[in-house]
């Protein structure tokens, strides 16, 4: 495990474009794993203006989303696609067709599950892994469990998360969905390379995750086992 400190938020998010543009420019067809929340906001932020002053292309690089919130459509300003499109694939030169996230919208939530767990496949898996960390120490939607569930699934959102991304919503928690779509744990472990990102705010269960015991009621305490971990973590 490589842990880097930051000075602040800023300084967290320099580094961690630096090590997310790094990978495309050693590989420019990365299999890029995203994150939303709003912590890789500034990741997401750095990673344009490297673009646009020609420093990294994205034009080969394929990326796949940890989540998506059940029932709500893409053009819905609270998805997790309209997020990624808005903050970062709009303004950058990906190609649109090589961004994949679950669709919240699908009929069939098991089949959407396998089906994008055969998108992930297909892909050949994830080289580097963008993580933030829920307050629970949830990844993706990963919530705290009785087992670390591998595939894509459907979760029923614990009140905590829910009230944490309720302001989100223009009408907050009468609005904030009680079901999403995640990734599970297999291709986060599989991922070549996992690079974690959490504010201040996260010291308690950065602790817990990073130190504590390996289990599944802190989803991301499984990333000690991962051989190739990077957290960037801001202590202020
Ligand atoms: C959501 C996302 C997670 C993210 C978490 C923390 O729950 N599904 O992927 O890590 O929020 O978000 P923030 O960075 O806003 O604290």
């Amino acid at each position: 495990m490589n842990i880097i400190r930051a000075i602040d938020h800023e300084d967290m998010a320099c580094k961690a474009a630096n090590l997310i543009a790094a990978q495309v420019l050693i590989k420019p067809k990365s299999i890029l794993g995203l994150a939303t929340g709003s912590t890789p906001l500034g990741v997401y932020a750095r990673l344009i203006l490297k673009q646009r002053a020609a420093e990294v292309s994205f034009a080969a690089v394929k990326s796949v989303n940890l989540d998506e919130y059940c029932g709500i459509a893409a053009s819905d300003e609270t998805s997790y696609r309209y997020y990624m499109n808005h903050n970062l694939f709009d303004q950058i030169d990906i190609d649109p067709a090589n961004t994949y996230l679950p669709d919240g919208m699908a009929a069939d939530f098991d089949a959407e599950c396998a089906r994008y767990d055969h998108v992930i496949e297909e892909l050949g898996g994830v080289d580097l892994q963008l993580l933030g960390i829920g307050m629970n120490g949830h990844i993706g939607f990963n919530e705290p469990c009785d087992h670390f569930k591998m595939g894509t699934h459907c979760v029923q959102l614990t009140q905590s998360t829910r009230e944490a991304n309720a302001i989100y919503f223009s009408r907050g928690m009468e609005d904030m969905p009680s079901f999403a779509l995640t990734m599970g744990m297999r291709p986060i472990m599989q991922a070549k390379r996992v690079l974690l990102v959490a504010g201040a705010n996260k010291k308690e269960v950065i602790a817990q995750a990073l130190e504590g015991p390996v289990t599944p009621r802190v989803p991301a305490s499984i990333l000690q086992l991962h051989p190739r971990l990077t957290v960037v973590y801001c202590e202020q």
